[in-house]
């Protein structure tokens, strides 16, 4: 199952930074450290195409990192692109995100021509805690000003630093399937747009691949580690909803709540800090989604230009 999240108010999101990027100096674009690759949204890529551009990995205090380390060099090593790790709880790092949004623009700053600065990121990635973080005693809300749409805020983060808010925005349709578990597993997509069971289990197979130790040592699992990665998910599921007292009348694993109970784990750091996606991992699987996606649109665009068939009834009325 493929999971789709677009919302309708989305739609109008999208038309607010296209209009707002216009005006714009430095892009920052909030992700989940935690599956930094998932999270980032094309749509945004496209939309803010050309302006520098700081990646804030969010939550790293959930994520590896070791792999952290990996995200921020891959972004780093990138044009006109700057990264840093964030736990948007802490003041004195997010006073960072400020000096490097002044790097990306040593030319912008100062009364005349104030450094604007526009922050994006899917819902729940943690933006509202790190406005509220940045703001501080200094910076206050202003969203009540001419140029600032109804879904917009602008906060005044220095006196010649201006930081335009945007609702969280997810994208049309997301074409590397690894992605939608992911966001799924996060918590960044709604609850009806996915299964538990099936988002638990292949949360289950990254964390029995990446860190069988942690999954050994959260749910006291049997056996040697080493036997974790080697053990099916579904078993996995099995063996912890048994553990963890997730059962049905009569015994059996209620697997709906012992999913519910891996995936609440995950989100709250329970399973330790984890990463679910390595750059490398994320670049191949978005080469096969891209390709997928190519194939289905070739697979419709020779649908729509072949003849129309004869309907079944005119093909009996013909013979
Ligand atoms: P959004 O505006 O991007 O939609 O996200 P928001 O700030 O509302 O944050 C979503 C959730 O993520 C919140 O938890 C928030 O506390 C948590 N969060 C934000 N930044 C960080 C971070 O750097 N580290 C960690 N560990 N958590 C972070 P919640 O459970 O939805 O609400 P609550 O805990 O604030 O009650």
């Amino acid at each position: 199952m493929s999971i789709q999240w677009f919302p309708g108010h989305m739609h109008l999101t999208r038309k607010a930074i296209a209009e707002r990027v216009k005006t714009i100096d430095v892009v920052i674009e909030m992700l989940d450290a935690r599956l930094p690759g998932s999270s980032a949204n094309p749509l945004l890529g496209e939309l803010t195409a050309r302006k520098p551009s700081l990646k804030v990995l969010n939550k790293q205090d959930l994520a590896d990192p070791q792999r952290t380390t990996l995200w921020l060099a891959h972004y780093n090593a990138q044009p006109l692109t700057r990264a840093i790790g964030l736990d948007a709880s802490h003041s004195a790092p997010a006073r960072a995100l400020v000096d490097a949004c002044r790097e990306l623009a040593p030319l912008r700053g100062g009364m005349v021509k104030p450094l604007r600065v526009l922050i994006c990121g899917i819902p729940n990635v943690g933006k509202s805690t790190l406005i509220n973080t940045l703001m501080g005693r200094k910076a206050a809300r202003t969203g009540d000003e001419a140029g600032i749409t109804r879904n917009e805020q602008r906060v005044a983060l220095a006196d010649d630093c201006y930081l335009f808010d945007t609702p969280g925005m997810l994208w049309p349709r997301i074409i590397v399937e690894q992605s939608g578990l992911n966001l799924a597993a996060s918590g960044a997509v709604g609850r009806n747009a996915y299964d538990d069971e099936e988002v638990a289990l292949a949360l289950l197979d990254t964390l029995a691949q990446a860190y069988p130790d942690r999954l050994h040592e959260r749910y006291r699992l049997d056996g040697p580690v080493d036997a974790v990665a080697k053990t099916p998910s579904e078993e996995l599921l099995e063996a912890i909803g048994r553990r963890r007292g997730a059962l049905a009348p009569g015994g059996r694993v209620n697997l709906q709540k012992a999913a519910e109970l891996v995936i609440a784990d995950f989100r709250a750091g329970h399973t330790g800090r984890i990463t679910l996606e390595t750059p490398q991992q994320f670049a191949v699987w978005l080469a096969e989604g891209r390709q997928a996606d190519a194939e289905r649109a070739d697979r419709k665009a020779e649908r729509a230009a072949a003849p129309p068939r004869a309907s079944t009834r005119a093909r009996t009325r013909s013979r």
